[in-house]
């Protein structure tokens, strides 16, 4: 059987000989409704995933299925254009393949977004979220199994999943910015259902502020392999019971393109002050 390692092996000899001399230590995965921010990339270089060895392609509306490695701000970066989720039918070790293959290839930082409900009744459709930390509700886990330990250990460490440094320098880049961000822990659980207002009245009672169908499998994935995370969320819409109405895929992708521009001015931000801090980490400050 071919193993993990192998596969990256394989992955990341492709992605290499198509982008030549270039090694982006960015890595960025866009969320519902928020891909278009890989077409601001310049000398952009796109490879679809169904080109990819071992990758599979998305079936979510709203999720290109594509990377896009080019430059903004100065920052070499690589994007996932869509993701793989596990209401896909995916299970959580080949939905976080993409992501292993990106850190396989050099990326060292990622920037995570995703669309979510938000859990405070005062925040409203747009509100942008530092991921503070997460709650995984998900009951498949991406390192189940026999762990490699070429790629990372057994039992990784959480405390600091999202990194400090980097949500400081996200929190400086959305103040210079004049933009607003709320900061907060993200619940993931599978969907594809939306929660249930009783289950957002539980998700609240146990601390989240946000509960999304997404990111946690690729954000333990990334600290698995030793790679540093900023997650941001997209509040699309009030989680379920807020306001009562019905929710739907497509408020979430409308919200979602309001916010875009905003939205793609702090990633650029932030990718600006992390090409910086890639030459000395010391001067993110808290
Ligand atoms: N719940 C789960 N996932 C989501 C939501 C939500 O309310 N909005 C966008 N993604």
């Amino acid at each position: 059987m071919t193993t993990l390692h192998t596969k990256l092996e394989e992955t990341a000899g492709f992605l290499r000989a198509r982008l030549g001399e270039r090694v982006p230590r960015i890595g960025l995965i866009l969320g519902s409704g928020l891909g278009t921010f890989a077409d601001t990339l310049e000398d952009a270089v796109a490879i679809e995933y169904s080109d990819i060895p071992h990758f599979e392609a998305s079936t979510v509306p709203g999720h290109a299925g594509r990377l896009v490695c080019g430059t903004c701000a100065g920052a070499l970066c690589i994007a996932m254009q869509g993701r793989l989720h596990l209401y896909e039918g995916h299970s959580a070790a080949t939905a976080t393949f993409p992501i292993r293959s990106l850190i396989h290839l050099g990326a060292r930082s990622f920037v995570i977004t995703n669309a979510a409900g938000g859990m405070h009744p005062a925040w409203e459709p747009g509100t942008l979220m530092l991921i503070r930390d997460h709650i995984n509700f998900m009951p498949d886990h991406p390192l189940r199994g026999p762990n490699d330990e070429r790629l990372g250990p057994r039992f990784p460490d959480m405390t600091q999943a999202y990194d400090p440094a980097l949500r400081t320098l996200a929190k400086q880049a959305a103040h210079a910015l004049g933009v607003e961000l709320q900061e907060g822990v993200y619940l993931a659980s599978t969907g594809p259902t939306y929660e249930t207002p009783a289950e957002v009245r539980m998700m609240r009672t146990l601390g989240a502020d946000a509960c999304g169908m997404s990111t946690v499998p690729e954000v333990i994935v990334a600290r698995h392999m030793g790679a540093r995370v900023l997650g941001i969320s997209c509040i699309t819409n009030k989680a379920a019971g807020i306001t009562g109405e019905p929710l739907s895929h497509d408020e979430v992708t409308e919200a979602a393109a309001r916010v875009r521009s905003q939205f793609q001015r702090l990633i650029e931000a932030i990718l600006a002050k992390l090409a910086a801090s890639e030459v000395s980490d010391d001067e993110i400050t808290e």
